[in-house]
């Protein structure tokens, strides 16, 4: 008799993350912007942030986090066979991050592409890795969610500059038979509210010139307590539906690794679930909201304290600009 066939998925077989060593506390913004530590503190739970040195780009942030995931797979670059870099402060428009990562890491012939997804861009990355894995088009996919966000911020604005931080997190995918690896991707987005958050200028819409230097269209903005009512809806329900679809009790969960955008929108989420705080990954603190970058540098870091071990439940959700919003769950 034919052994059924064995279902293949994809598994993340290693982790890497890497943010620039310059620090900036909410301490120093007091000195920029009127604000204080306590507002901050108080309404997003960041305590500090990593920032870019001058020279530092979104590619530079990826190379480091690549590098890492890598050595903690005990793989070479030319084992890598796909790149994907999540990002909405890539280097330039083009050629794309994913190109010049591809350039650092001295790999060839393999599909490199940025992808904009905003702080969802790198479940969005995950989901699309998981096809060409489990479909075994690819083998071997490197994913990265790389930021330099702080090079778009207006620090006049004291909005959004207390909001953002640099960073990058990588992981690499690989299929596997056995009963552990990505169960599910759910992917939204709604673009009638894209102009909650947005980088109006630079593109065909708004090209540079004077005037969109005189307007700060080259900086973000955000509608934040609109985002956040949004936010915490979507993900309220994203993340009951996540679990009912999969067949998973809440109480099955091992971890909740959410996008560090707000502890209250966190804690909210985790409410949503009946989940206590212990078994959320919080780093928001020590990075502020990274985008793209901050799931895959909590991941990271998660799986280095060992907090994800072989087994568990975990639960993966963002939401950003788009408006995109996305989770996903894995048995590690
Ligand atoms: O990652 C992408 C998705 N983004 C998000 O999920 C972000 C969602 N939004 C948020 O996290 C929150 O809405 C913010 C943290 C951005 C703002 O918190 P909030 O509780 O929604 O505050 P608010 O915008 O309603 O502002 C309340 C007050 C205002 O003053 P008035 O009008 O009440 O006098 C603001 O001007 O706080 C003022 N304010 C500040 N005060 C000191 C706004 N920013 C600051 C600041 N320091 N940095």
């Amino acid at each position: 008799m034919k052994e059924p066939a064995k279902t293949i998925r994809s598994r993340i077989i290693a982790t890497g993350a890497y943010a620039p060593s310059k620090k900036l506390t909410n301490f120093d913004i007091e000195k920029i912007v009127d604000t204080s530590d306590e507002w901050i503190v108080e309404r997003t739970g960041i305590k500090e942030r990593r920032t870019c040195g001058t020279h530092e780009a979104a590619s530079d942030l990826a190379f480091e986090a690549s590098k890492i995931a890598l050595k903690n797979a005990g793989l070479k670059a030319k084992d890598i066979d796909m790149i994907i870099v999540a990002s909405v402060s890539t280097d330039m428009p083009f050629p794309s991050t994913a190109c010049i990562l591809q350039d650092r890491l001295e790999i060839k012939n393999t599909p490199a592409f940025d992808l904009n997804a905003a702080c969802s861009g790198f479940i969005y990355s995950l989901s699309i890795a998981d096809s060409f894995i489990r479909t075994l088009t690819y083998k071997r996919i490197l994913i990265v969610g790389a930021e330099a966000l702080t090079k778009f911020l207006d620090w006049e604005d004291r909005t959004t500059c207390v909001l953002f931080g640099d960073g990058a997190g990588a992981a690499i995918l690989e299929a596997t038979d056995e009963d552990r690896g990505v169960l599910s991707t759910k992917l939204y987005a709604d673009g009638s509210l894209g102009d909650f958050i947005t980088l109006e200028g630079g593109g065909s819409r708004n090209p540079a010139s004077k005037d969109t230097l005189k307007k700060k269209q080259h900086f973000i903005k955000m509608k934040g307590n609109e985002t956040f009512k949004v936010a915490v809806r979507a993900l309220e329900n994203l993340v009951i539906d996540t679990l009912k679809e999969n067949n998973i009790k809440p109480s099955q969960l091992s971890i909740l690794i959410p996008h560090q955008a707000n502890l209250r929108i966190i804690q909210a989420t985790a409410s949503r679930l009946g989940l206590s705080m212990d078994k959320v990954m919080l780093n928001l603190e020590r990075y502020g909201n990274t985008s793209a970058a901050s799931i895959p540098i909590a991941l990271d870091e998660a799986v280095r304290t060992g907090r994800v071990r072989a087994g568990d439940i975990v639960l993966l959700e963002a939401f950003g600009a788009g408006l995109t919003w996305a989770s996903a769950l894995i048995k590690w």
